[in-house]
């Protein structure tokens, strides 16, 4: 006959269980925010990790910190009945492998001062279509091996003398239907490597030859002058 003191409490055994149990649940936690419910998460073409969210409705911050740290392409964008009203900071630096960011139709009111710190991998950003009025050289700090820079349709006004200097890796910058009505002399500093530069549908008034000292003869295309 079994004694009744194998049926007693044992806070050992309780305590093993409960620990066995929360780590089952972090483990499904964590697969589960791999992928953040408004997006999708896929392979591109190229076979690289890429997170999608097109539904729009997306306010404030984007929810980069339940992402695979391993994606490689995150594009975000809206209908235009469905609007984002997002911001962007310093919410990419623990996406270690993050090539190709596009954050376009979002209504991103700028740039954000360190944004893309400690994002070395980062080969283009696509930020067209959003609200941004300023951009700052401190803006693009840290993006040693940026090839493509897209900013346009946006609102940006005017830029001061070497904005873009810490890309030097750069080949296109586009920035088309902006407000520019004038350009800073040495502007394009450091951008020794661009191969494209598209300004259209901005009202540029005159052009001095002095600002695309930096950059290679005949690689501007389109420049629109005031009629
Ligand atoms: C866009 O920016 C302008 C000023 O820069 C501001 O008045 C407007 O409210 C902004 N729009 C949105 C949707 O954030
Ligand atoms: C040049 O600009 C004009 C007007 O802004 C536009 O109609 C035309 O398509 C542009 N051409 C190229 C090659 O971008």
């Amino acid at each position: 006959m079994r004694t009744s003191s194998n049926y007693t409490y044992h806070p050992m055994i309780d305590k093993t269980y409960c620990r066995v149990l929360m780590v089952l649940v972090l483990m499904m936690s964590v697969a589960y925010t791999e992928c953040p419910p408004e997006c999708t998460c896929t392979l591109d073409i190229r076979g690289r990790r890429q997170v999608t969210c097109t539904q729009g409705g997306m306010i404030n911050s984007i929810p980069t910190l339940v992402m695979d740290t391993q994606v490689e392409v995150l594009q975000i964008s809206a209908p235009d009945e469905n609007q984002n009203y997002l911001t962007i900071g310093p919410i990419f630096q623990h996406l270690s492998h993050l090539e190709e960011l596009r954050i376009v139709n979002s209504n991103v009111p700028a740039t954000g001062k360190h944004s893309f710190w400690g994002v070395p991998t980062l080969k283009i950003i696509d930020l067209a279509r959003n609200n941004i009025s300023q951009v700052l050289e401190s803006n693009f700090m840290g993006l040693a091996n940026l090839f493509e820079l897209y900013l346009d349709d946006n609102r940006i006004e005017s830029m001061h003398s070497g904005t873009f200097r810490h890309l030097q890796e750069l080949r296109v910058l586009s920035l088309t239907r902006n407000r520019i009505t004038e350009l800073a002399p040495r502007l394009f500093l450091k951008l020794a490597k661009l191969q494209k530069l598209d300004l259209s549908g901005n009202s540029l008034e005159e052009l001095n030859r002095e600002v695309f000292k930096d950059v290679q003869v005949g690689i501007v295309s389109n420049i629109s002058t005031v009629e």
